[in-house]
């Protein structure tokens, strides 16, 4: 069902973020002053307004922020830019690292330990347990959590909606029927931007309209051969590939945000993405379920695929700097930062005790399905966004997903029997 009619006024933003400002301003003086260099991936309208809060945030405290934005959905670009400054030996004090690939970091030992901050804060009191054990690297905090994104979201624009007669689709199968009618009245049934991990984000969530929790978790999180080569993923994988059909011809290589832009602009009726959209939806000045809709994606309103972004800290070896460093993972986790990045980010906030009155109609839907979904079992790690399995296991997974969307003669069956031989061979 699409969000209940609501808008909430994006000026929000500014004021709470200049009272926050003020106030941390008499504290700045004392502390000492030093440098973080943040590595991130925000560069769409409404992820850099989303990243310039914990900016003003930080140079409020007096410190130097240097910003290394590496564009490109997804992260992977930033990521592998990443790999080369650690590699060289200079890796930036902060960066946005996701899931099992902490670990992966805090293994190779390059991370520093957050636990005087997390202790000072009381971090274990404030995260969902979920959420601080992904957190932590040998016992230790090394990231601070800064949202929960939810992927499995549609997007609708209503009034190309309401020109094709048609409601927001709650199954693939409604999805389909709509798609007929929305063409016939002169529009794009669904935005997508063909790139791996965007083919990625669309398959898994198909994998979990199709196969429910359980069948996710073991196909895509436990890598089960037999779940992966199953009669319900080749029902995932030719569902997915009739997704193709409703898109436009300008779709290979279209960045998810112009995809989203399609949606509000009327050229495309719908999008399934992760929340990210919102922020864009946001940026563009519109309100949630007027002048956009947003409703689970069809077949997974039970689910809730949650995509954690997160700042993993690099040791530093400046005092300065380390207290930069501190005051940066402290500032995340603070009410400030956490309300205001995520109202223009489009999650929700890492921490489950924070008053929601300011936040629209899918976020707060969102809020109360990610505690929902916790308690039934519905809670599932995202695949595409690198919450579910290794870096390398994921490069894997993309390659098949988009050589199967793409390709015109490869079999579901094939593709199943791809997915078996990549698990087989990575774990
Ligand atoms: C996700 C990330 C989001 C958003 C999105 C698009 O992986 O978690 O914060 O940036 O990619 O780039």
């Amino acid at each position: 069902m699409p969000a209940s009619v609501e808008s909430r006024p994006v000026m929000l933003r500014p004021t709470l973020l200049g009272l926050a400002v003020a106030a941390t301003l008499g504290a700045s003086a004392a502390a000492q002053a030093g440098e973080v260099e943040v590595l991130h991936w925000w560069t769409s309208g409404g992820e850099a307004q989303a990243a310039s809060v914990l900016r003003d945030l930080v140079e409020a405290e007096g410190h130097a922020w240097q910003d290394f934005a590496v564009a490109g959905g997804g992260g992977e670009t930033a990521m592998t830019v990443l790999k080369s400054r650690a590699m060289s030996g200079n890796p930036p004090s902060a960066a946005q690292i996701k899931g099992p690939e902490i670990q992966e970091w805090g293994g190779l030992g390059l991370l520093g330990e957050l636990d005087e901050v997390a202790e000072t804060e009381a971090w274990d009191g404030l995260l969902p347990p979920r959420v601080a054990e992904i957190m932590r690297h040998d016992g230790h905090y090394v990231a601070v959590p800064v949202n929960v994104h939810r992927v499995n979201w549609l997007w609708g624009n209503p009034e190309v909606l309401a020109a094709a007669g048609v409601e927001m689709p709650e199954s693939f199968d409604e999805l389909f029927a709509a798609a007929e009618a929305i063409r016939a009245a002169g529009h794009v049934p669904l935005a997508h931007g063909g790139q791996p991990w965007q083919d990625a984000t669309l398959f898994e969530t198909v994998v979990l309209a199709e196969g429910g929790e359980d069948f996710y978790r073991r196909a895509l999180v436990e890598l089960d051969p037999e779940a992966l080569g199953s009669d319900t993923m080749i029902q995932a994988l030719t569902t997915f590939k009739r997704l193709r059909e409703l898109m436009d011809e300008g779709m290979p290589g279209r960045d998810w945000n112009v995809a989203t832009a399609m949606v509000i602009h009327g050229v495309a009726a719908m999008q399934l993405m992760g929340d990210w959209a919102k922020g864009e939806f946001t940026a563009a000045g519109l309100s949630a379920g007027e002048e956009y809709l947003c409703a689970p994606a069809p077949g997974t309103d039970s689910a809730f695929t949650f995509n954690i972004d997160s700042l993993a800290m690099f040791r530093v070896t400046e005092a300065a700097d380390l207290a930069a460093q501190h005051d940066l993972a402290r500032l995340v986790l603070e009410p400030t930062f956490q309300e205001t990045f995520n109202l223009a980010k489009g999650s929700i906030p890492a921490r489950t005790d924070l008053d929601m009155s300011a936040f629209d109609a899918c976020a707060q839907a969102s809020m109360a399905d990610f505690q929902a979904a916790a308690d039934n079992g519905g809670l599932v790690p995202s695949m595409a966004h690198g919450m579910a399995v290794r870096a390398d296991v994921q490069g894997a997974l993309f390659d098949i997903v988009t050589n199967y969307f793409n390709s015109s003669d490869m079999s579901a069956e094939q593709a199943a029997q791809r997915l078996v031989r990549a698990a087989q061979a990575t774990y």
